[in-house]
């Protein structure tokens, strides 16, 4: 632990750090892979046909099974969770899920990401459940865009009502998620920063990246967010912040007249795995400890073995303390991975 303890540069009572020196900090769970979308960045629908098998009920973690885990995780030093699926809202009973997590003692912050859907039907449970925070996806304003991308028949509508319902239940800072695609939505991203401006609504676009194997990226359908900053700044000018907190994914902006916020993911034109704190738990109870991993470590085995609370925190701070994953450092290199690549929809964003 002292060892540990020397290698943090943020100093924590529980600091557990990997073998590049980065403390795990941050916890993503899946809670389902299945989804009501579609997108074709992360499960298109020729490859995932709406009767394609998802795991079964047995396969997935409890709500005590991803609670205990959670509470041994906070133990090891995390103190950010974000529930994602595939589609969270799918999964039964979430607010359930919600509440036994909001009460564990250590928790800073709990958040979830959801492509909003399905928001209005549950915000409400969820917010009396503890949660302070979602982040709802949304990549294009135009109604036909947002079908294509999304394979949805429904357009952006039902996610701006969603947005709002949230707003009015006083989730707040609201996050708004867009993917950024060359020929597809790079024109639309300054009609979606001019629709939130004002609102308190923060819109981070996203660079389209290579996770899992199926939505055949290329890199020329990147576009570099410097890209992307050059068009809004010609239209609203902006100018750059300083990270909220270490291992912050997006680069932060606010407007200079004061209409708010805005950031930029850029994990291909730069890369952050240097600052990534992040685990994450599969729905089925693996922990990848990165977006292009190919394999988790599975814990639900020893959940449901009978493992005491030592056992399973040692298992996790040995996982964590081996990782040298840096995927997104390596891409460009020699040296990317080259097995197969675990999907979005299983682990995630
Ligand atoms: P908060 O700061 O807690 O609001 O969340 P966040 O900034 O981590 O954002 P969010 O969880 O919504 O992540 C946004 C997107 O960033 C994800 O959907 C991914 O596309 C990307 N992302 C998040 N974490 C990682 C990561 O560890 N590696 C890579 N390569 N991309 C990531
Ligand atoms: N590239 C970038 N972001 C992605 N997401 C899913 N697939 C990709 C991809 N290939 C992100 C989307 C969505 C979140 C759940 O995951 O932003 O909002
Ligand atoms: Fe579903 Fe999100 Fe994947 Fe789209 S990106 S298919 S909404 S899990
Ligand atoms: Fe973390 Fe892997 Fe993303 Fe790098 S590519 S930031 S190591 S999850």
């Amino acid at each position: 632990m002292l060892e540990t303890a020397r290698l943090d540069p943020h100093p924590h009572s529980h600091a557990l750090a990997d073998a590049r020196g980065r403390v795990l900090h941050d916890l993503r769970i899946s809670v389902t892979d299945k989804c009501n979308f579609r997108c074709t960045y992360c499960m298109p629908e020729d490859r995932y046909p709406h009767d394609h098998e998802f795991l079964s009920r047995h396969d997935l973690l409890t709500f005590e099974e991803i609670a205990r885990f959670t509470r041994l995780a906070i133990g090891m030093g995390v103190s950010k969770v974000r529930i994602t699926g595939g589609e969270p809202l799918l999964r039964k009973n979430l607010p359930v899920l919600i509440e036994m997590l909001a009460n564990l003692p250590g928790l800073g912050d709990l958040a979830l990401t959801t492509n909003g859907i399905l928001l209005p039907r549950f915000a409400k449970s969820l917010r009396d459940a503890g949660l302070r925070r979602v982040t709802i996806s949304l990549d294009t304003l135009d109604p036909a865009v947002f079908a294509s991308m999304s394979g949805q028949s429904t357009g952006p509508d039902a996610v701006l009502a969603a947005i709002d319902h949230a707003a009015a239940l006083g989730f707040a800072p609201i996050k708004i998620n867009a993917v950024v695609q060359r020929g597809v939505n790079e024109d639309h991203v300054v009609d979606l920063a001019a629709r939130f401006r004002g609102t308190g609504h923060i819109v981070r676009f996203i660079e389209y990246m290579d996770v899992g194997t199926c939505n055949g990226w290329t890199p020329d359908q990147v576009v570099p967010s410097r890209e992307t900053l050059a068009r809004i700044h010609a239209r609203f000018p902006v100018e750059p912040l300083d990270k909220n907190y270490h291992g912050e994914v997006a680069e932060r902006y606010r407007y200079t007249d004061g209409a708010g916020e805005i950031g930029f993911i850029s994990s291909v034109s730069e890369p952050f795995c240097g600052a990534c704190t992040r685990a994450r738990l599969s729905a089925d109870g693996k922990v990848f400890l990165c977006l292009f991993a190919a394999d988790g470590v599975d814990v639900r085995t020893a959940l449901r073995n009978g493992a005491t609370d030592a056992e399973l925190a040692a298992l996790l701070e040995e996982t964590w303390r081996k990782r040298d994953d840096r995927y997104s450092e390596l891409r460009a290199t020699a040296a990317r991975t080259p097995a197969g690549r675990v999907e979005m929809y299983h682990i995630g964003g």
